[in-house]
């Protein structure tokens, strides 16, 4: 059945508050802007995948992940997740899944890759203060580590293992087949309904967690998009029927789809006109 929900674009001076009881939403602007304009508590859950530094370029003018520094990549994120944490009830939970990048070795490009246009980058920012050509630069940890000393608990790193990973053209290292997820909450006690979802043969949850990219003509072409069955996971355990799970960079609007289905509300937010057309079309809008 076609959830309910509105479609709107943000405008200054815009206001939620209708938002905080019933209804959903996906809102078309900047993430960081919308969330100021949002009510403080009104969500239970937040299940969300930033941009990741210098990995892509979404073609869109205000787009996070291509500031010159990692540093300053981190600051923007960590300033945007202190308005998350005021919109998230006091027993709310963050679920941020975030890639890692290795450093260009001053290459000043990346070249087109025909499977993901994304990837072609125009410019890519040099080799940050104090790592070196080739360095894994550590994004996720940098990110969970400053969102840890802006009051956030940190309570979980969870490794989303990818069987079906795609191969990589490296010699001198493993091929990458995993990423990270965080648990963060809000508060020191938090909403986790540990019987919500089981993993292999009925035992409770590991913190490794095996899930098979999705194809991205499941999820409207978007290329960036993590899978239903990870969002899932994590809607169970940290809300109930009728809560409002909120994405602040919702892409292609998975964790709206699964927020539907399983009967909760959703509030994402998009700066791409066309990732709100094609989340709205999965949501059978
Ligand atoms: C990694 S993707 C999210 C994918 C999503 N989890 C899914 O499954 O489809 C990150 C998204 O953030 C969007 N984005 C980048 N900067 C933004 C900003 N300042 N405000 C809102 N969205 C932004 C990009 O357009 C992109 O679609």
């Amino acid at each position: 059945m076609p959830a309910n929900f509105d479609i709107r674009e943000h405008t200054d001076g815009a206001g939620y508050a209708d938002l905080a009881q019933t209804g959903s939403a996906l809102v078309q602007g900047d993430a960081h802007r919308i969330l100021t304009a949002l009510p403080d508590g009104i969500a239970q859950t937040v299940v969300t995948s930033p941009p990741y530094w210098s990995l892509r370029d979404y073609g869109i003018e205000g787009q996070l992940g291509l500031e010159s520094s990692v540093h300053e990549f981190i600051d923007a994120l960590a300033a945007l997740f202190d308005d998350v944490r005021r919109v998230l009830a006091d027993d709310g939970t963050l679920w941020l899944n975030i890639g890692d990048s290795y450093t260009s070795g001053n290459r000043g490009w990346r070249a087109p890759d025909r499977k993901n246009v994304a990837r072609a980058m125009s410019t890519r920012p040099p080799t940050p203060e104090g790592l070196k050509p080739k360095d894994l630069i550590g994004v996720p940890w940098r990110l969970a580590f400053a969102l840890q000393e802006r009051g956030w608990y940190l309570r979980s790193d969870l490794v989303w293992n990818k069987p079906n990973a795609q191969p990589e053209s490296v010699s001198d290292r493993p091929t990458r087949a995993h990423e990270y997820l965080f648990l963060l909450s809000k508060n020191e006690k938090y909403r986790y309904d540990v019987e919500a979802v089981r993993g292999p043969n009925g035992r409770r949850l590991r913190s490794v967690w095996d899930l098979n990219t999705q194809p991205s003509r499941d999820a409207g072409g978007h290329f960036a998009t993590f899978p239903e069955s990870l969002a899932e996971r994590c809607i169970l355990i940290a809300s109930r029927e009728g809560d409002l799970v909120f994405d602040p960079f919702m892409g292609s609007g998975t964790t709206a789809v699964v927020a539907a289905r399983e009967g909760r509300r959703f509030i994402g937010c998009e700066l791409n006109p066309e990732y709100v057309e094609m989340a709205a079309r999965r949501l059978g809008g």
